[in-house]
């Protein structure tokens, strides 16, 4: 008789790059658990039935990832307080017959900070975030959680930095990028939620002159994995924290869900995404 193995995947259109598998599958192999975690390329026209058929397909669980997040939430029949603030999940399990998500973008992006720059909101008054799109929502999620008191959000697109921080209340100020200098001053924390920076992605143009030296900088842009922005603010002295733990950490609590125990984000993991990252084999 062969034991049960529970299966998970990640699910996004296109999903070929996901490094996801790779987490978990070293997790697996770590705590020599039972187990398997894949991809399932799922076009959005067949995700609402795809989802419906999650166990039949033999899964105790899954990842969204783009384009799915939302559709995903609709979908859910508990969703947690996170997922419910964002309107958003990236991580399905079943309790018992029952479908739950969560938004663990929010937990992994507090999660680096946490590792990387520990005790760095106990000195959070002011943050800057660039970029108004869904990784930005959840970032303003999880600094509102941390007592951010002033957030300046900062967008190409001022209506949709406006319509987003309208969703968070008075704590949240958009603006476009001429209002930058000015937000910028006196900032404990920037991060870069843009896809600027990103390999094959325009620079980052940006003058940090008004950013005090004290400040924290973060980009969620982990390929490469020092972006321009993180390289120009360490060169200036920032303490500085790349995004490649966001995704480590956004990862824990969907393998605790389907396979029982809590993982770690340790240096060996990130060593095995960083040599995938700069396609070299550890
Ligand atoms: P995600 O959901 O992953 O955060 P997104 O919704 O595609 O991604 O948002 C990308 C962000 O990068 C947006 O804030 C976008 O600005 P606009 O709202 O003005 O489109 C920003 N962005 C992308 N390319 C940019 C560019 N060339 N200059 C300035 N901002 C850019």
């Amino acid at each position: 008789m062969t034991s049960f193995e529970p299966r998970a995947c990640v699910i996004g259109h296109p999903i070929a790059h996901s490094r996801s598998p790779l987490i978990h599958g070293y997790w697996l192999k770590e705590l020599n658990l039972n187990g398997f975690y894949g991809r399932e390329d799922v076009l959005p026209e067949n995700f609402a039935t795809f989802i419906g058929g999650l166990r039949a397909h033999g899964y105790v669980g899954c990842n969204v990832t783009l384009p799915h997040k939302e559709a995903a939430f609709k979908l859910v029949e508990s969703a947690s307080e996170r997922a419910k603030q964002l309107q958003v999940v990236n991580t399905l399990w079943y309790d018992g017959e029952t479908l739950c998500g969560d938004n663990t973008d929010i937990e992994g992006f507090l999660a680096n900070l946490d590792d990387r720059a520990p005790g760095w909101s106990q000195r959070l008054e002011k943050a800057v975030i660039l970029g108004a799109g869904g990784a930005s929502a959840s970032i303003i999620a999880g600094l509102k959680e941390r007592g951010a008191r002033d957030i300046r959000l900062v967008n190409r697109t001022l209506p949709r930095a406006e319509n987003l921080a309208s969703r968070f209340g008075p704590t949240v100020h958009a603006s476009d990028w001429a209002g930058l200098p000015r937000a910028l001053e006196g900032a404990d924390l920037l991060v870069n939620t843009t896809s600027l920076g990103m390999k094959g992605q325009p620079e980052l143009e940006i003058d940090l002159a008004a950013l005090p030296l004290s400040a924290l900088v973060t980009d969620i842009v982990y390929v490469p994995l020092e972006t321009g922005l993180l390289r120009q603010a360490r060169e200036r002295g920032h303490p500085v924290a790349d995004g490649l733990g966001m995704l480590l950490h956004q990862a824990v609590p969907g393998f605790e869900h389907w396979f029982g125990k809590r993982p770690t984000v340790t240096p060996a993991l990130r060593a095995l995404i960083e040599a995938d990252i700069i396609g070299v084999t550890p």
